[in-house]
């Protein structure tokens, strides 16, 4: 399986933090973000990674990371999600349009997919190993599920993902790590823009759900995003008392 690090996009929400350098850099605690990502995908044993960047400060990325060598990646490729074509003309974002990037790269493999924003102590390892096809999600039970993916249960079935729902109609969230079969990229070519006009990951998801092929797993140990203010600062404290 080959790992992908999805940390495309602008980073507004974090403004002023992101004017000068790329959101997937600043510090959670004593690393910047973007370790954390790669730290899971290595504890899981995946050593070919793909890292999908953005915006105006993308270039940083390489004089942190370098090739990768220092975090036992084998393999460290970049692809770079623009917002407009080679005519200028706008290009719908998306997570999911950032992973369609990744086609090539995945040489039709499965992939493990982890948002570059998201920082888990989880252990993927087993997931990893014992993944066939179709698509796992991993849940986490959290105070606010309107800012999330939130599944929508048929007793232990999830029926539907609905994306930052006003009325969430269960208390978990998606969180930003993915398991994909290959067929992940035909699927993606089919996704129709959203309101906010990107391409989803939840539509993705619902894709799998509707061909019943979208297994879930919870994610044991902490996790959240780091992508508000808020949950930038609660990652730094996480990370700071368990360094302690
Ligand atoms: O963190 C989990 C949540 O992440 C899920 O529960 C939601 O279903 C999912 O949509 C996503 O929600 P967010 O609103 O938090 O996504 P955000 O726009 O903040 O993007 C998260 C990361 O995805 C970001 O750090 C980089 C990557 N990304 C995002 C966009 C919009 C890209 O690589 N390209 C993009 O165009």
């Amino acid at each position: 399986m080959k790992g992908i690090i999805l940390a495309g996009g602008l980073g507004s929400r974090l403004y002023p933090l992101t004017y000068a350098t790329n959101k997937h850099l600043l510090p959670i605690y004593d690393k910047p973000m973007i370790f954390y990502p790669i730290r899971t995908l290595v504890k899981a044993g995946i050593k070919e990674i793909m890292i999908v960047v953005g915006g105006p400060h993308a270039g940083h990325f390489i004089s942190v990371l370098k090739n990768g060598i220092d975090f036992g990646i084998k393999h460290l490729e970049f692809a770079f999600q623009d917002t407009v074509d080679h005519k200028g003309k706008k290009i719908e974002g998306g997570i999911s349009h950032a992973l369609s990037l990744c086609e090539d790269f995945a040489d039709n493999s499965s992939v493990a997919v982890i948002l570059g924003d998201n920082t888990t102590d989880a252990d993927m390892s087993a997931a990893v190993k014992e993944f066939t096809d179709g698509a796992t999600i991993f849940l986490k039970r959290v105070s606010d599920p309107n800012r999330y993916g939130v599944p929508v249960f048929n007793g232990k079935k999830i029926i539907l993902i609905e994306e930052k729902p006003r009325k969430p109609k269960s208390d978990y969230a998606v969180t930003g790590l993915y398991l994909y079969d290959n067929t992940v990229f035909k699927r993606i070519k089919t996704l129709k823009p959203s309101l906010r006009g990107e391409l989803e990951i939840t539509d993705l998801n619902n894709s799998y759900i509707k061909d019943g092929k979208l297994n879930w797993a919870k994610l044991s140990g902490f996790w959240t995003d780091a992508g508000t203010y808020d949950s930038l600062f609660i990652a730094s404290e996480y990370w700071a008392k368990k360094h302690l």
